[in-house]
């Protein structure tokens, strides 16, 4: 056991009691970010003159050595330390003696290890949005792809109106984009830098916080030290928009796994992306989508769990925010993992455009078009609705499609109707009309597009 605080003790601690206590099994993930606080700590204790210059050079030089041992295997973090940072300075006191005992002067683990997690979820939100870049890269250009691929829309999972796949990706491609501005909300207003807060209190040194922040590239200081020590609020934001991205990658891998299924068949996943069964022969299986979609649960967990951590906590520091980690790390690398996946999946996939397009003209995607044109001819939309039911009733009863009815049974029911019923109503001519802001006709579609490139150059 290495433990930075024995002196008022009188009795070894219990070992279990130290186990439970300990989190070094899990925040010396945060080595490199410790060492980096530690540096500007330092840098600044020597601007304002509480150690020397040479101190200083001989503590960052020593710190560097340490996290170059760690990283060739020279060196172990051992559950012999109880955190990340006792690891640190204790293997710099060992390697440097009493100038390393300065480290540590003017700051607390509350404000270290604040400052820990702010710098490493910095590094993740970054990660996680050039992820999601890369997803929306792929979905863009399946929307390129697909302009004219027109397939059933649905409400209800009932065929709805005609729409394109590459309208239906451009769905997602919005979702995706909110997802990523959400990230760089929280990344903006977490931006600040806590160290300098101490325990809770502040301190006694005239430390100067405003370089300490500079140094590690944050706005500014926080303004409130108790706060600092004990604020996850932006934790809670990002498990919060994380959910957010699962439940995206969820609705968008339910309607994988639909599209991919023997009865659809809209799609079909590549053998690299996809699994067999062990005793089923003929399966290929959508494995990869329905992971995401499970591993959603468990992303929501991690706010859950989050939000109940904090609920409780009076100001500042208590124990109970050392549970902020495990569960945070688990949700980043879960959703970092299946963004990965799920990009490698959809870029492989393959779209049968006959599949969608047989799919949206027997479906009766077109009656709203037909009732349209009624509306064209001077026919009240309500009366036109009423005319339009009925033809479908009869198609159904003859087993066909609308645009194979012939024309006595249209005029049967309505004298409006003439031959160019059939060019009005026919999918392509449906979807090829629909050019408002946002809909799925190919000119509006090719402005989305555009715009899309540009979002992409520029974010
Ligand atoms: N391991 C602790 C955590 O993760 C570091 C802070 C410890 N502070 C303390 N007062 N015991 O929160």
């Amino acid at each position: 056991m290495a433990q930075l605080w024995g002196g008022r003790f009188s009795k070894e601690t219990d070992q279990l009691v130290y186990d439970f206590n300990a989190s070094i099994t899990y925040d010396k993930r945060f080595l490199k970010q410790d060492v980096r606080g530690s540096i500007a700590h330092v840098t600044m204790l020597a601007s304002v003159d509480i150690i020397s210059n040479d101190e200083k050079d001989l503590i960052i030089k020593t710190l560097n050595e340490i996290v170059e041992d760690v990283e060739s295997g020279k060196l172990e973090i051992t559950t012999t330390y109880e955190d990340v940072h006792s690891f640190v300075e204790a293997n710099l006191i060992d390697r440097i003696g009493d100038t390393g005992k300065k480290l540590h002067t003017g700051r607390s683990r509350n404000d270290q290890v604040a400052l820990d997690m702010r710098l490493y979820i910095r590094d993740e939100i970054t990660e996680l949005r050039d992820d999601l870049k890369e997803l929306m890269k792929v979905v863009n250009n399946l929307m390129k792809e697909n302009v004219d691929t027109v397939m059933p829309g649905f409400t209800h999972m009932q065929k709805a109106q005609p729409v394109t796949f590459a309208h239906h990706m451009g769905a997602y491609f919005e979702m995706f984009k909110r997802d990523r501005d959400r990230l760089s909300d929280i990344f903006d207003r977490m931006n600040y830098c806590p160290l300098g807060s101490g325990a809770l209190a502040g301190t006694t040194y005239p430390l100067d916080r405003e370089l300490t922040a500079r140094l590690l590239s944050f706005k500014g200081p926080t303004m409130n030290s108790m706060d600092s020590v004990s604020d996850r609020d932006y934790l809670i934001e990002l498990l919060s928009a994380l959910s957010t991205v699962m439940m995206h990658l969820s609705r968008f891998s339910e309607e994988i796994i639909t599209w991919n299924s023997n009865e659809y068949q809209f799609i079909e996943l590549d053998d690299s992306y996809s699994t067999g069964s062990s005793i089923m022969p003929q399966k290929k299986n959508p494995d990869i989508a329905e992971l995401v979609r499970g591993k959603t649960g468990r992303v929501y967990g991690a706010l859950m769990t989050m939000l109940t951590v904090m609920k409780g906590i009076p100001l500042a520091y208590n124990k109970d925010i050392q549970e902020d980690k495990e569960m945070t790390f688990d949700a980043i690398d879960t959703v970092k993992g299946c963004i990965v996946l799920f990009t490698g999946m959809i870029s492989t996939m393959k779209i049968n455009k006959v599949r969608m397009k047989d799919s949206a003209a027997g479906g009766f995607t077109n009656a709203t078009d037909a009732a349209d044109y009624l509306v064209n001819h001077g026919v009240a939309f309500r009366d036109a609705h009423g005319i339009i039911g009925r033809l479908v009733l009869r198609c159904i009863e003859l087993g066909v499609s609308l645009d194979k009815l012939p024309l006595e049974e249209y005029k049967s029911i309505s004298p409006v109707f003439e031959e160019d019923i059939y060019k009005a109503i026919s999918i392509e001519e449906c979807v090829a009309r629909r050019n408002t802001i946002g809909a799925p006709g190919p000119e509006s579609m090719k402005d989305i597009i555009a715009k899309n490139d540009e979002y992409l150059a520029a974010n």
